[in-house]
């Protein structure tokens, strides 16, 4: 019997120094040393069945075997950890001289930077920022601010008008966008400006009101260098008692010289918009040429940035205000407009293409 269990350890001994790895190592624990069906522990099992002079001998012979194997286990399972550490530190080694992988930065859009700027200045000189619905009513975007159905005027912003639902309630989802004209039949539309805000704002507080919506709008327009069919802007509106155009143009100067420059010149030039009066339109002087005339504002010296105006008194009846008490001014600027101006932009489509060499530019 000893010799059994020195040649199970000589085996033993042999075949641990062939497991090359964890799972070897477990397979040849279950064989020699395992509870149930390992060599060792069965002849520890049967000890019972020699005589009582053997079983001294061989179960201590059998037990100090077994504690071998133990401490040979444990070695050889130490030795395959050291040489599973020292194979990663190998292949896995770190050249740490290695310029390093920037990660792309991400930045923000020009017009929304633009548009940042612009209300950083507005909320400075005094304005509250709000926002309105993209989806409008013909009410609202036309017919309060005095643009009544089949006005003439109406053709100075090319709709798109959004087709009832049958049985439906209204909502940006359930509308479906269309080309055709409003003869009448259509009362909801995406709107062409931020001017119906004005209207909003006035139903629901009183003077004095001080406040800048921006927003985007929706034109049918045919895209070109200068024209998109989206467009973002940012309406203002004050409103007490003794505004006057030189509050107008105190405000905007302002804000056309805190985007543009100190320097900057501002001209009014009269305009017609139908909710408002007298209506305006601001120019600065060219800062390329600084009024000499170049590419930039097409030879006249002057860069047109608003369009501005005195609310028209019926305007300010129409919300219930008493045009006799209060006046005010409004505006409507173009936020690619002023981000063309800023960045010297030619042409407007590059905005919304989506072409990351021209945004990583900003
Ligand atoms: N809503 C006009 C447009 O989109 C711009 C405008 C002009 C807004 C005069 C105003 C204003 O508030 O007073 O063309």
């Amino acid at each position: 019997m000893p010799e059994d269990i020195q040649a199970i350890e000589r085996d033993a001994l042999e075949r641990l120094a062939q497991a090359g790895d964890e799972a070897a190592l477990q397979r040849w624990h279950d064989e020699f040393l395992g509870r149930r069906a390992g060599r060792l522990s069965g002849i520890l099992r049967q000890l019972g069945s020699l005589p009582i002079e053997e079983r001294r001998t061989v179960g201590s012979a059998a037990n100090e075997a077994k504690a071998r194997l133990e401490a040979a286990y444990e070695a050889r399972q130490e030795e395959l950890r050291r040489a599973r550490v020292e194979a990663t530190i190998r292949t896995g080694r770190l050249d740490v001289t290695l310029p390093g992988r920037r990660p792309p930065r991400g930045r923000l859009h020009p017009i929304t930077q633009t548009m940042r700027d612009l209300l950083a200045a507005l909320t400075e000189l005094g304005f509250q920022i709000v926002e309105g619905p993209e989806v409008e009513s013909d009410y609202y975007n036309f017919e309060m601010l005095r643009i009544p159905q089949d006005h003439p005027a109406r053709d100075m912003w090319d709709t798109l008008w959004l087709d009832p639902m049958p049985g439906g309630p209204w909502s940006a989802a359930q509308g479906r966008a269309s080309q055709t004209s409003n003869a009448g039949r259509h009362s909801m539309l995406l709107r062409t400006h931020t001017s119906p805000n004005q209207i909003r704002v006035m139903e629901k507080f009183q003077p004095p009101i001080r406040l800048a919506v921006p927003g985007k709008c929706y034109r049918k327009e045919a895209v070109d260098a200068t024209h998109e069919w989206q467009l973002t802007q940012i309406e203002g509106l004050a409103v007490d008692e003794n505004v006057t155009l030189a509050d107008l143009k105190g405000t905007l100067g302002e804000l056309a010289r805190r985007m543009f420059g100190a320097e900057r010149k501002i001209m009014l030039r009269l305009a017609y918009f139908p909710f408002v009066e007298p209506g305006v339109e601001m120019a600065v002087d060219c800062f390329v040429c600084n009024g000499g005339g170049c590419s930039m504002c097409k030879g006249t010296g002057w860069i047109e940035v608003l369009g501005a105006g005195m609310v028209h008194p019926e305007v300010l009846a129409g919300v219930g205000y008493d045009p006799e008490r209060y006046t005010g001014f409004a505006w409507g600027l173009g936020v690619e407009r002023f981000a063309l101006l800023r960045y010297g932009i030619d042409d407007i489509r590059h905005f919304y293409s989506n072409d990351l060499r021209f945004l990583e530019q900003f």
